[in-house]
């Protein structure tokens, strides 16, 4: 019988690579925010990949009854020994101090940060033993002013994934984190929006991120999510409590 893995943000840019590189080895609980998504995910999958080993949930990372809800369907469903938990929802607000205001931190904090305690608390209930995977962002090792919400958010996911691991250790769980740059997925163009007016600019802006990567390109999702699916699997157990950097290796 295959494993379950867990996969919240599963309709993402990065979330669907990761849905797609372990089709082939485990049964998936994808969780994804809107029902819309849902219905665009399932067509995917049982219409393109003619992959049907899966479920699927309408779950909003900011809401702690959806987690509950969540929770309790799956334990009516006696699905109880979860074998790996993905977190790749995010979103990234642009701006500096001086530019976003109260609400945008409040919504990343209860998003960003809660939506990753959340996702630990609720569903590390059905491990016994495991790997956990959050996807978080490089600014959480080189914070910079501007995004500084997702710099300062990042900042706290690595934190809390390290005392994660010291505690989840004693239950053979193993939390890993996965700090992207730059990635080729739907948030390029959200960023992209919101540093531009116009079409030209948008095009211009879009090119200007990817000529300041280190290799010239943004990362492909499949690199994100080959290393996923080798930290989710049982062939890495001896790599805990790592923060792993996935950005071409230098910072401009
Ligand atoms: N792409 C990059 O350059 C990059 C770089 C560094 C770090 N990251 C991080 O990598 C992760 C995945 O990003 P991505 O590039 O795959 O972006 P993406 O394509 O925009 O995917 C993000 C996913 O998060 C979901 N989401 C947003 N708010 C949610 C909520 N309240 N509840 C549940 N789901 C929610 C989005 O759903 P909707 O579309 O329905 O809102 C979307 O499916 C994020 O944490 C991001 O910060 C990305």
């Amino acid at each position: 019988m295959k494993d379950t893995v867990i996969i919240n943000g599963a309709a993402g840019g990065i979330g669907k690579a990761i849905v797609e590189s372990l089709i082939a080895n485990y049964h998936l609980i994808l969780l994804v925010r809107t029902k819309a998504s849902a219905v665009e995910l399932e067509d995917y999958l049982t219409k393109k990949l003619f992959f049907r080993d899966y479920m699927i949930f309408v779950l909003d990372s900011g809401n702690k009854d959806d987690f509950e809800r969540v929770l309790n369907d799956l334990k009516q469903k006696n699905i109880s020994n979860i074998k790996g938990i993905v977190n790749t929802v995010g979103f990234v607000k642009i701006g500096s101090l001086l530019d976003v205001d109260e609400s945008d931190w409040l919504s990343a904090f209860n998003i960003c940060f809660m939506g990753v305690v959340r996702t630990i608390k609720y569903f590390s209930q059905l491990m016994t033993s495991g790997s956990i995977v959050l996807i978080n962002g490089i600014l959480s090792q080189h914070p910079k002013p501007n995004p500084i919400i997702a710099s300062s958010m990042t900042g706290a996911v690595s934190n809390f994934a390290k005392a994660m691991a010291i505690e989840m250790i004693d239950r053979n769980i193993r939390v890993n984190v996965v700090n992207p740059s730059l990635t080729d997925t739907p948030l390029i163009k959200k960023i992209a929006s919101q540093l531009t007016h116009d079409d030209d600019s948008y095009q211009g802006v879009i090119k200007s991120m990817e000529s300041s990567a280190p290799m010239g390109r943004f990362i492909k999702p499949k690199e994100i999510a080959d290393l996923v699916k080798f930290l989710i699997a049982s062939s890495s157990e001896y790599i805990n409590n790592i923060s792993l950097n996935i950005d071409g290796g230098v910072q401009k």
